[in-house]
């Protein structure tokens, strides 16, 4: 990205308009987090409910208190150790952080990106940038530039290409607003992270903590039915489905070989990273292909693997269910 772009993009910003951006989770769709009217735009863009808050993405440390009121102990501790990074803190917010932002909660959700394009774009613009996943509310997340297009076409008006993102899954995020931390998305900072840099460990989430509507348990998902299943169950699945005619698209893992012909097959990486890395984009391959159903091999229940099961298991329950025979 030269920065004649950079520039186009900030002015973009600054009269309300829609940028969509790289960042290392996934892209995120841009507007400035002050603007009521560019807010308004952002939300029909995504077809997402008005009182869902969003992250306001900052340059740098220093804007913090621009937008929260409190930063607790446990926040300093975890914004030393993460930022700029995949972490996203929820906080109290500070009068600065309108409704349009919190969906009129008492607290803002922060997030200071690390990937270069998404920190030059901040510093540059100088303010917050609100910024939700660049995806049509309850789908899959992009990350590429060419997702975004796919996503929103001509409803953003510029989509900078940092090439595909680097962790490939949303930011962890962590409610940093009292005495323990409590994790409210799971992502490649992961929980036993957390605690580490926190010194104490997670408390569960309780009835006071802030609603976090975008961890849906329906989200993330497919438009083809989505299965995760053990997988000789899954070759069985799709060997019969196949038979009965039906197409089947398969995300697997093992080295497990198709029984039939004629299955939409990807292999996915067997390490943790780069299974992440890949997955939306598989995600929407098998999508693309139009099949009557997508079966994903099970993964295993073990820490590394937590923010992916927990994103295939909203898939899995936001896909449209399998029409009956
Ligand atoms: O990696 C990411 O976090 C990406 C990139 C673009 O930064 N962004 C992202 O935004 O995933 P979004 O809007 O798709 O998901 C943000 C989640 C939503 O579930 C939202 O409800 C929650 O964060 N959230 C934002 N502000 C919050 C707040 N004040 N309290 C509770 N949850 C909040
Ligand atoms: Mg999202």
């Amino acid at each position: 990205m030269n920065s004649a772009e950079l520039d186009r993009a900030v002015a973009i910003l600054k009269r309300g308009g829609l940028v969509a951006f790289p960042t290392e989770t996934v892209y995120g769709l841009g507007a400035d987090a002050r603007n009521p009217d560019a807010l308004a735009k952002l939300y029909a863009a995504k077809g997402r409910p008005a009182d869902h808050p969003v992250i306001v993405h900052l340059g740098d440390v220093g804007q913090v208190v621009q937008w929260a009121r409190e930063i607790t102990p446990i926040a300093q501790k975890l914004a030393r150790q993460f930022w700029p990074g995949p972490l996203t803190m929820i906080l109290k917010r500070a009068p600065g952080a309108g409704d349009a932002v919190t969906g009129g909660q008492d607290t803002v959700g922060i997030r200071i990106p690390s990937h270069a394009i998404a920190h030059a774009l901040l510093e540059k613009f100088g303010g917050g940038v609100a910024a939700p996943s660049a995806n049509r509310f309850g789908r899959v997340s992009a990350t590429t530039a060419a997702h975004v297009r796919q996503e929103f076409g001509d409803a953003v008006d510029l989509v900078l290409d940092g090439g595909a993102s680097d962790v490939g899954i949303e930011s962890t995020i962590v409610d940093a607003t009292g005495a323990a931390p409590v994790l409210l998305r799971p992502g490649h900072i992961s929980a036993r992270d957390i605690e580490e840099a926190a010194g104490v460990p997670l408390a569960q989430p309780t009835a006071q903590s802030p609603r976090a509507p975008g961890t849906l348990a329906a989200h993330y998902a497919p438009a083809t039915p989505l299965l995760v299943m053990e997988s000789d169950l899954l070759l069985e699945l799709a060997a019969t489905l196949t038979r009965q005619g039906k197409k089947v698209a398969v995300l697997a893992r093992s080295a497990l070989q198709p029984l039939v012909a004629g299955i939409t097959w990807i292999a996915a990486p067997a390490d943790a990273a780069a299974y992440a890395h890949d997955l939306y984009a598989n995600l929407r391959t098998l999508d693309a292909a139009g099949c009557d159903a997508m079966l994903v091999e099970q993964l295993p229940q073990l820490a590394e693997w937590a923010a992916i099961n927990d994103r295939l298991g909203r898939a899995a329950a936001g896909s449209r269910p399998p029409s009956s025979p």
